[in-house]
């Protein structure tokens, strides 16, 4: 078998941090969620993947590269415009050939990794299998509709009314057939070629395609509200390290990772959480669910379920930092210079939550 990992798109609801970096590189737990994928496709046993990248080919093509020490086959698919999942299969067809082949939205993040889907199809006849999972919001993906012996009746794209609250997750499984199909569809009302109308297409041909109901959780990072639910759900799993230094006055619980280089100075971290490679954390807390990336400082601070990204500096602020996505070199800190008050230098779309007055 093969993969197929999907990096293109502009993640514009990740705005401003999209602006200067791919969305699937954002780090969840601090490994970027395309370096997820790539390892969970690994660890099922596939070592030629392909990637299609669009806008951002060259820093996904940079980080893989430099990331890479997954001793898997990777092949670039530039895709020159986000035309869909399907479009992205069809430009895939070269690499593809006719072997089966898995394919994972290089944003979406799922429990237990796929082997165990990857196992199941590989040694059965399906000609597709895709995974479903139960979500509150519906409407808001790819929605199947099955029958009482739980075969696929019905595939829609974020219906209005949606027939079930069974949503598609980023993770397919095909053989050949779906090229048939990826070439027989029309654009969607987004101009898309919709990966859900080929798959309807193969149900409609009467191929077969199998559903697997997912049960663990999953994530689809398109959000920066998914982006800190899919950190603390990672965070939880991760087996803890301590491999930077702790002083003696420092409090750390047993749940949290600290990488090489971090050092920790009176300091109190409560777990699940991760301090990226030399960060250094002085008179700080950091709570649960949290990561803070590589080459940080957090000093005479607070901060919990957040994510702070790489070489930024977080300093003398004197109300706790919540439910925060913090990009690269941000610089966060009290200003000593007159007139008292809020100083920003922000990037476009940039979301800033304040204190009222009443609640100073
Ligand atoms: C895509 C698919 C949708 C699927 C979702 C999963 O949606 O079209 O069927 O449920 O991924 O993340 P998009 O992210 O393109 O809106």
């Amino acid at each position: 078998m093969k993969g197929l990992i999907l990096s293109g798109g502009k993640g514009t609801r990740l705005y401003p941090l999209t602006f200067t970096s791919a969305k699937q590189l954002i780090p969840v737990a601090n490994k970027p969620v395309l370096f997820r994928v790539i390892e969970a496709i690994k660890d099922a046993g596939i070592t030629e993947i392909g990637i299609v990248v669009g806008d951002t080919a060259e820093e996904i093509k940079r980080a893989v590269r430099r990331g890479g020490r997954w001793d898997v086959d990777i092949t670039f698919i530039p895709q020159d415009a986000p035309l869909g999942l399907a479009h992205a299969v069809k430009i895939s067809e070269d690499f593809l050939g006719s072997d089966r082949f898995v394919m994972f939205l290089g944003d979406n993040v799922i429990q237990g990794g796929i082997s165990p889907l990857i196992a199941q199809f590989a040694e059965s006849h399906y000609n597709s299998q895709i995974v479903l999972t139960k979500v509150d919001q519906p409407e808001q993906y790819g929605v199947a509709e099955l029958d009482q012996s739980g075969r696929i009746v019905r595939l829609i794209e974020k219906p209005k009314d949606p027939p079930s609250d069974l949503a598609l997750v980023g993770i397919y499984m095909f053989d050949q057939h779906i090229f048939e199909a990826v070439k027989a569809i029309t654009p969607s009302w987004r101009g898309e070629l919709e990966i859900t109308d080929a798959i309807q297409w193969l149900v409609n041909q009467g191929y077969n395609v199998h559903p697997y109901i997912h049960r663990g959780w999953w994530i689809d990072t398109g959000r920066p509200g998914d982006m800190l639910e899919a950190n603390s759900l990672v965070l939880e799993e991760l087996t803890p390290t301590i491999d930077g230094y702790v002083d003696r006055d420092s409090e750390v619980d047993s749940r949290v990772t600290i990488e090489q280089g971090a050092e920790v100075i009176n300091s109190v971290i409560r777990g699940p959480a991760i301090i990226g490679r030399d960060t250094r954390l002085i008179n700080a807390y950091v709570g649960p669910f949290t990561s803070i990336y590589h080459h940080c400082v957090i000093e005479n601070a607070e901060i919990s379920r957040s994510i702070v990204l790489e070489n930024s500096q977080i300093r003398n602020i004197n109300r706790r930092i919540e439910d925060s996505l913090i990009g690269r070199n941000v610089t966060l800190h009290r200003s000593p210079i007159r007139p008292r008050a809020y100083k920003f230098t922000l990037g476009d779309f940039s979301n800033v939550g304040l204190l009222g007055d009443s609640e100073h």
